[in-house]
């Protein structure tokens, strides 16, 4: 029995802004940002719009070929998180009207915590083959004005079946893995944008490649030569090939710098576009992959790097299934991505700025999601959501 991803679908705001009118701003050459770090848009959600409403809107297509019944657990990733107690998954359960039995819960580790999911999920179908778990990622990357990370802000959920036998790609068993206690990124508690020392953030991420990747080959892993494409976290789409240079060098591996790219180059489309969406980035990258690969991936085999802040990171693999792309969703995520409306600076501004009301009084949030659903109003500090 294979155990793995059968079906997967994003979702970001209908907001952005293009870099170039950042660049205008700080009076730099937007290709820093194009090319440098390689991001020509970022994602902005609405007043009306969380981790919630992004979540549910990801994971409404994958519904309609799955018996709801069959789903026995959501796991719900995210750094962004709207109560220190109740899962958000719970309030996407109850929008989505998940069955009573299935059970929720929340999971933290920076931009990593989407993999734990789905290594989890991978054990729970492993021990009920019928059932299958909904994991969903989502996050809103926000960083202070005139930072060094302002340009590469974003927002975006993806939500993935985890099953026996999937439609789209089969996840090996191996796991190369890498902890170490370190603050390169951070947020605590008391403020709503992240703190980042980010040169060292981005050696931190080549040495926990460097370990994982390793690891992964000491458990029987495949090594860098025999896999055809790679996904990693995409805190911006550059970052991967600073990632593939490492992969090469750690695996003695003498390939140009033009075939390192085609490994990755499909990978990077959505997140240029819609920025860092943190847990979600590097399964976006995956969805990417699928809806923008020149070549019949049926057969191929795909690595994955997810690493999280703080930090913890991990090296797997997987085999893409034949018939893959009959169960794609590439027509829904191209249609949303071209109904976006382009924010000017100002009206930018303006949307960062915006703050949840926390008086505990009843407020209705102004209705700019063109989403299918919203955060309608908080209302004694408890949010009320809504379809649209
Ligand atoms: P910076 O320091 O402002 O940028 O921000 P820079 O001066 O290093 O320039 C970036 C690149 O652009 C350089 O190329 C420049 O040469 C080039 P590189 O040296 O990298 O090859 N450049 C140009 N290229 C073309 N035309 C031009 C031009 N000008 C310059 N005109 C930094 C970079 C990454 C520090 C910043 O974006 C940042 O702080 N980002 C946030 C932190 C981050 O994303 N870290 C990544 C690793 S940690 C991670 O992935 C985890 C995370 O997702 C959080 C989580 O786990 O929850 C962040």
């Amino acid at each position: 029995m294979s155990i793995g991803i059968d079906d997967i679908s994003f979702y970001t705001s209908n907001f952005f802004l293009d870099l170039k009118s950042l660049a205008d701003v700080q009076n730099i050459e937007a290709d820093k940002y194009y090319q440098g770090i390689g991001q020509e848009r970022m994602g902005i959600v609405g007043a009306d719009e969380d981790v919630v409403t992004m979540a549910a809107a990801a994971a409404l297509p994958l519904l309609d070929s799955c018996d709801k019944a069959s789903i026995d657990t959501l796991l719900f990733a995210t750094e962004t998180g709207i109560d220190q107690s109740k899962a958000a998954g719970v309030f996407v359960h109850g929008l989505l009207g998940l069955p009573s039995r299935c059970r929720v819960v929340e999971l933290k580790q920076a931009c990593y915590s989407a993999t734990a999911a789905v290594q989890m999920a991978c054990a729970i179908v492993a021990r009920e083959p019928e059932r299958k778990v909904l994991v969903l990622a989502s996050d809103i990357a926000r960083y202070d004005l005139t930072s060094s990370g302002e340009a590469t802000q974003g927002c975006g959920a993806v939500a993935m079946l985890i099953g026996s036998n999937p439609r789209l790609i089969e996840i090996h068993p191996q796991s190369g893995r890498y902890t170490e206690d370190v603050m390169d990124f951070w947020r605590p508690n008391y403020r709503s944008t992240a703190l980042v020392d980010g040169k060292y953030s981005t050696k931190i991420y080549l040495k926990a490649l460097k370990q994982a990747y390793a690891d992964y080959i000491d458990q029987g892993g495949a090594r860098f030569e025999q896999l055809d494409y790679l996904c990693y976290h995409l805190p911006f789409s550059r970052m991967a090939e600073k990632a593939q240079t490492q992969l090469a060098r750690c695996s003695e591996n003498s390939s140009d710098a033009a075939t390192r790219s085609a490994m990755v180059a499909p990978t990077l489309t959505y997140n240029r576009t819609i920025g860092n969406s943190y847990t979600a980035s590097i399964y976006i990258g995956l969805v990417s992959l699928f809806d923008h690969a020149a070549e019949d991936l049926s057969g191929k085999r795909v690595g994955f790097f997810s690493y999280g802040s703080g930090c913890v990171a991990e090296f797997f693999s997987g085999t893409v299934v034949a018939g893959y792309r009959d169960s794609l969703h590439t027509q829904r995520h191209q249609e949303m991505l071209e109904a976006r409306t382009e924010l000017t600076y100002t009206q930018y501004l303006k949307f960062y700025n915006f703050e949840i009301p926390a008086d505990g009084g009843d407020h209705c949030m102004p209705e700019q999601t063109t989403g299918p659903f919203r955060l309608a109003s908080i209302d004694q500090h408890k949010r009320i959501y809504c379809a649209r």
